[in-house]
């Protein structure tokens, strides 16, 4: 009878040791009972872990009590074995479903096999005789083949728990850069996804899911486990990016709970989106190498040297980055204002200065005597009005008509009148001129229907009104017409 009872749990050793061969991952469910069974997966398994600790205890007290109870020792050994058994099939079950990671599974897989059969040929061995040195190597088989079989099963359900471990958090980076990542310099040729899609889904998934955390138990840090998506199944949907959860929750307004990332979190932008809708489109793959030059449209901001992974330039910045670009605009526009000039009079050469030693930007007014300043004198500047920015014709003299020689001052921020006989009627020549600032009319003829003659002008900030005709009454409306301008002059 023992026996037949040793022969029959060997028997069980041997399926169990071999069963690991038969699997194979990923099949489809062979019968409708598989999913329901398999599900008990996670319940059984737990038994095998505690009967064993109990079966331990057992042996380890009997090692000091020659007398403990063999009965006993050998009922846990066999339910033990019993629901390691059970377990083993149930998992079984459940990694052919598939969605986990070969290698765990694999490891998982083959470590249960062995536990179980150690448990059923130790039974066998106790039923048989007491053989105290091929028990005690079996405990020490079973302790580690139980430790190597829930590592591997407990890294694919629940992650690495040593990743939390306090000792391995001690570099812990906190710089904007560590946080969110800066692209690195984008190769030529590139890969779409290590070179971009990848890092941008480093900086702003990752944290959650990853190594450290598996939200949803979608984890995003390599290209297989993103591929493999999370509770849902794939989040990826190789050429149809309209299908693909993970598009679709990026997508979802803010207000949304399932929006991603969490509300309180670094945002995608839009442009982070394209980009990985255009890769999802494309294929989702992870081997396409392109040349920079055939990048398409949805690469292109990815590819501007440190491009960050950072909230939007402010209102400041980008006036700043746009000023600079002015002022390196002057500067290279500098070596074709002085070809010009060589082009011009020696009278008008000398009435001209740059205004500084790199910019391009001239100061006009006339060399010699102001009065022999006439409006064919003004008119012999004409290739370089596009280059001035501040024109000081004051006591000259020119007429209204000269001021149409002003039209394409694009540049130009200053002009002085001053003591001209030009008046109101001249102004409408100046309606283009969107950068001046100031506008000087003091002692010129000027009257009440520069009221209606004068050009809303964007940057217009000072004029000049003293010893002109003008009322006191026409001032006022005009101050009303044009509130941010302030008006200058003894007015009466
Ligand atoms: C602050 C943490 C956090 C961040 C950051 C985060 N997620 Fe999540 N994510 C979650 C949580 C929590 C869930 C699970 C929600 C649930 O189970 O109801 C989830 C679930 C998901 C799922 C569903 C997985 C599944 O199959 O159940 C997808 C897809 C997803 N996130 C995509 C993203 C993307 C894309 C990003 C980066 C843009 C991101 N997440 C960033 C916390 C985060």
């Amino acid at each position: 009878m023992k026996r037949a009872l040793a022969t029959l749990y060997l028997l069980l050793a041997a399926l169990f040791a071999f069963a690991p061969l038969l699997f194979e991952a990923g099949e489809e469910a062979s019968s409708p009972w598989t999913p329901f069974i398999a599900s008990f997966h996670p319940l059984v398994l737990h038994l095998p872990i505690g009967l064993v600790a109990a079966v331990l205890a057992l042996e380890f007290a009997s090692i000091f009590n020659k007398h403990a109870e063999t009965g006993a020792r050998n009922f846990l050994w066999f339910l033990t074995a019993l629901t390691a058994s059970l377990s083993f099939a149930t998992g079984y079950l459940l990694g052919e479903e598939g969605g986990y990671e070969k290698e765990l599974l694999n490891d998982h897989l083959w470590a249960a096999g062995i536990f179980t059969s150690i448990c059923w040929s130790t039974l066998a061995v106790n039923i048989l005789k007491k053989n105290g040195f091929i028990r005690f190597l079996s405990l020490i088989a079973i302790t580690a083949t139980l430790v190597l079989a829930s590592h591997p099963g407990g890294l694919m359900v629940h992650g690495d728990p040593f990743a939390n471990a306090p000792w391995l958090a001690e570099e812990e980076e906190t710089s904007p850069e560590a946080q969110y990542g800066i692209l690195p310099l984008v190769p030529d040729p590139f890969n779409p996804y290590t070179d971009v899609v990848h890092p941008i889904i480093d900086a702003k998934c990752v944290s959650c899911h990853g190594p450290k955390k598996k939200k949803g138990k979608l984890r995003v840090d390599t290209y297989e486990a993103l591929m493999l998506g999370g509770d849902f199944g794939p989040c990826i949907e190789p050429g149809d990016s309209y299908e693909s959860l993970f598009v679709e929750l990026m997508e979802l307004p803010m207000d949304d709970e399932e929006h991603m990332p969490p509300e309180d979190e670094h945002q995608m932008t839009q442009e982070e989106i394209d980009v990985i809708k255009w890769w999802i489109d494309e294929g989702a793959k992870a081997d396409v190498v392109m040349a920079r030059a055939e990048a398409p449209a949805a690469i292109l901001p990815f590819l501007v040297t440190g491009y960050r992974l950072l909230p939007e330039p402010t209102e400041e910045e980008l006036a700043e980055a746009a000023e600079e670009e002015a002022r390196k605009a002057d500067e290279a526009n500098r070596g074709n204002v002085e070809a010009l000039l060589e082009t011009v009079s020696a009278e008008v050469r000398d009435s001209v200065q740059f205004m500084s030693l790199t910019s391009s930007k001239l100061r006009f007014k006339p060399n010699g005597k102001a009065e022999d300043f006439d409006n064919d004198a003004l008119e012999a500047t004409k290739e370089l009005v596009p280059n001035f920015v501040r024109i000081d014709l004051s006591d000259t003299a020119i007429s209204n008509n000269a001021l149409k020689h002003l039209k394409n001052a694009e540049r130009l921020e200053i002009l002085s009148l001053r003591n001209t006989e030009v008046d109101e009627d001249a102004l409408e020549h100046l309606e283009d001129l969107e950068n001046l600032e100031s506008l000087n009319l003091y002692g010129t003829p000027t009257g009440d229907d520069i009221l209606k003659e004068l050009p809303t002008l964007p940057n217009l900030r000072t004029l000049y009104l003293g010893e002109t005709k003008i009322s006191t009454e026409t001032i006022a409306k005009l101050q009303t017409k044009h509130p941010e301008v302030e008006i200058i002059g003894d007015l009466r």
